[in-house]
């Protein structure tokens, strides 16, 4: 998969710029507030029809504008895609190849990236919101049966906790083991999925931190444990569990057991990473899940994403950057920084200057 080129027209503090991209490494540089991560947030929105940094749809439309247009021509495998999200405060459509989509699954996954970005250490020094936010997403982008599965999850746990909040005691209770048959239902899909998912990437992730680090580090990931091996037993556990706890529920408010509590274990030479892990390898440890992600989406869709690094040299050292970009040869890449070093980055990468929501053309970097 390579994106080809991008629109940003009244995106962020774009006007309306077109950025033309290498099949290889692009840099886009320029000095801090320019728009450097709106370009690559943009690209990630057209992957997965969401932003990583924002609440509100609203906050990615130029200030003082009606909506803002993200459009994308990408080469995958079976041949040219052009992708678009127009983008309203209380709405949005998008469209590939021209259609109109009816439904927001659908967007998903016609082009795809892998994102990284400094906020990113959140993935080892945070709880498991986050692992889990990057699961979620990650088995999204390759399974729209996992997508739906976990709107539907997400949908009946919100249901469940809106009726365990009510005060007619005896009624909720009667209530409840319907909700909770279907429950367990898409919560054994979740872990499922996670699981296979998760044993896929394990050594990938654990390969490539070993390839950043010189083998000096020994990176491993695995799941808190706690569910039975066999596929029915899932499910079982999970309806026993919920049904379980229903008193208890009811007296928190709020549905305490199930994937949504799940984590992942990410240790560093056999030590748990959270709340051990340096900066730096903090940020080496989230890299590697990152390149892990990238290897295994080339897997499963037999092209590799666009990998988006947003600010990711900060923080490492010389030998980590230079690990960093030979392991990135042969992708298309689209990496931000403040300084395009030429030593690092070589004279054949595609380098784009940008100042002020504009592209600087003609201009040597
Ligand atoms: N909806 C919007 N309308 C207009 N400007 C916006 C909007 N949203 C963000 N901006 C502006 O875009 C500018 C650039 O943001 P961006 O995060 O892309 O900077 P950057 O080049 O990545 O900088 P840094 O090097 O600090 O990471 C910011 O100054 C921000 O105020
Ligand atoms: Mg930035």
């Amino acid at each position: 998969m390579v994106i080809k080129n991008l629109t940003l027209y009244n995106f962020r503090n774009y006007e309306n710029e077109r950025f033309d991209f290498a099949e290889g490494l692009n840099v886009l540089t320029g000095k801090n507030a320019q728009g450097k991560t709106n370009c690559a947030e943009a690209v990630f929105y057209l992957c997965t029809g969401a932003s990583l940094r924002i609440r509100h749809e609203k906050q990615l439309i130029r200030h003082g504008q009606e909506f803002a247009r993200i459009s994308a021509v990408a080469q995958s495998r079976y041949g040219d895609l052009t992708l678009e999200a127009k983008i309203f405060e209380n709405k949005r459509e998008l469209y590939v190849n021209g259609n109109k989509l009816a439904r927001a699954v659908d967007f998903l996954g016609n082009m795809n990236s892998v994102f990284f970005s400094p906020g990113e250490l959140r993935l080892i020094q945070d709880g498991p919101d986050e692992r889990r936010r990057f699961l979620d997403i990650s088995i999204s982008q390759t399974s729209r049966e996992y997508c739906v599965a976990l709107n539907r999850y997400q949908r009946i746990l919100t249901q469940r906790n809106n009726l365990l909040k009510e005060r007619d005691f005896q009624a909720v209770l009667e209530t409840l083991p319907v909700w909770d048959e279907q429950f367990a239902l898409y919560a054994a899909r979740v872990v499922k999925k996670r699981r296979e998912y998760l044993k896929e990437l394990s050594p990938l992730a654990s390969e490539a931190h070993a390839f950043l680090t010189d083998g000096a580090e020994r990176l491993e990931l695995g799941t808190d444990g706690k569910y039975p091996a066999d596929e029915d037993g899932v499910y079982e556990k999970l309806f026993r569990e919920i049904s379980s706890s229903r008193e208890r529920d009811m007296r928190l408010g709020f549905t305490s057991v199930g994937p949504h509590r799940d984590d992942i274990r990410v240790t560093i030479n056999g030590v748990d990473a959270r709340g051990f892990a340096s900066q730096g390898q903090a940020r080496t440890a989230a890299l590697s899940l990152k390149l892990a992600e990238t290897e295994l989406f080339r897997r499963i869709a037999g092209e590799p994403p666009v990998l988006i690094l947003d600010d990711v040299m900060s923080e490492l050292d010389l030998p980590r950057r230079k690990k960093l970009l030979e392991r990135v040869k042969g992708l298309q890449c689209i990496l931000t920084c403040t300084h395009a070093e030429r030593v690092l980055y070589g004279k054949e990468s595609n380098k784009i200057r940008i100042q002020d929501g504009k592209i600087l053309r003609g201009i040597k970097t």
